[in-house]
């Protein structure tokens, strides 16, 4: 195969990216990702913040945009994200308690009707976890409305639309050895025994030279995946791009069965959220770089 979507369909997987709405009349990133990518998560344009941006007053152009790019060019489309604590909107930030638990919900409800039967994914909770080394939960307005905000997000997510798989999504959490990633384990195993509806864990694969790529991600991927979720790769973007890494990453991935496919976050290093790390798969000028063919030889 001569794209990165082709390849990874060889083995019924896909190869995404992250799309930008303010990019789409960019014909030079329009022609790339339109050639060489079968699923979209579009960056910034279905959270919180650009989804309801007044309490009650939903707006789904930004979202529509993206959406309807990737369905006219025969992609699918991964939602992100309905409950995180970053990019709310200013009036989501001075909420709390039940008043800010009901807006959570009446948010996911919200997006997740105009959205319904449209999307293959939800990232229905974003970055829950602490980075501190305890393993728990991360403290945030969400967090402090009680500990169940998570399964109350996944219970209402499944009753807003069945057919989509909802997903728990967050950074650091590839090394097996690291604390956030069995706190995030233990908290899909508690979900699976208790009914609580979960049904894929990305992980996103922002690596860089103070949390690399470690050759246990395989390991990470295979537990979870023992739990009985799908796993994705989500956000992946590797500072310098070595080829290795990026071949390695493709690697644990095909080595695992429920690993459904990879997605790259941004297209051109000009258009990454790091671009300063050079950490995505074509050049500034939209070429291909050598991760681009070391990704593409592994899958
Ligand atoms: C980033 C976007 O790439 C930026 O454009 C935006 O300014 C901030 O958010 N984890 C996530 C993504 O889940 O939503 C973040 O995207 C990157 C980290």
């Amino acid at each position: 195969a001569s794209t990165l979507g082709a390849a990874a369909a060889q083995s019924g997987r896909y190869f995404g990216t992250a799309i930008a709405s303010g990019r789409l009349g960019d014909s030079a990133y329009t022609t790339i990702a339109g050639r060489e990518f079968n699923m979209v998560t579009p960056e910034n344009e279905m959270k919180i913040d650009a989804t309801e941006p007044q309490q009650g007053q939903f707006n789904f152009s930004a979202g529509d945009q993206v959406y309807n790019w990737a369905v006219s060019h025969g992609m699918q489309v991964r939602g992100h994200t309905l409950a995180w604590h970053n990019q709310q909107p200013g009036w989501m930030q001075s909420l709390s308690g039940s008043a800010l638990r009901q807006a959570m919900i009446n948010h996911i409800n919200g997006v997740m009707a105009h959205y319904k039967g449209k999307l293959a994914y939800w990232d229905v909770v974003n970055e829950a976890f602490a980075d501190d080394g305890s393993g728990g939960r991360r403290d945030s307005n969400l967090q402090r409305t009680g500990n169940d905000w998570i399964e109350v997000a996944f219970r209402t997510a499944r009753a807003a639309d069945p057919n989509v798989k909802l997903c728990y999504n967050d950074y650091n959490i590839e090394n097996w050895n690291a604390a956030k990633t069995q706190g995030v384990y233990n908290m899909v195993k508690d979900f699976k025994s208790r009914g609580v509806p979960i049904d894929c864990v990305g992980f996103q694969s922002h690596f860089n030279s103070g949390d690399p790529y470690n050759s246990n991600f395989r390991t990470t991927l295979q537990n979870f995946a023992a739990l009985g979720v799908d796993v994705a790769i989500t956000e992946l973007d590797i500072q310098g791009a070595s080829p290795t890494t990026y071949a390695n990453v493709t690697n644990d991935c095909l080595a695992v069965s429920r690993c459904v496919g990879i997605t790259v976050w941004g297209v051109r290093d000009s258009d990454s959220w790091r671009s300063g790390d050079t950490p995505l798969l074509f050049d500034g000028n939209g070429n291909k770089k050598a991760a681009y063919t070391a990704v593409l030889n592994a899958l």
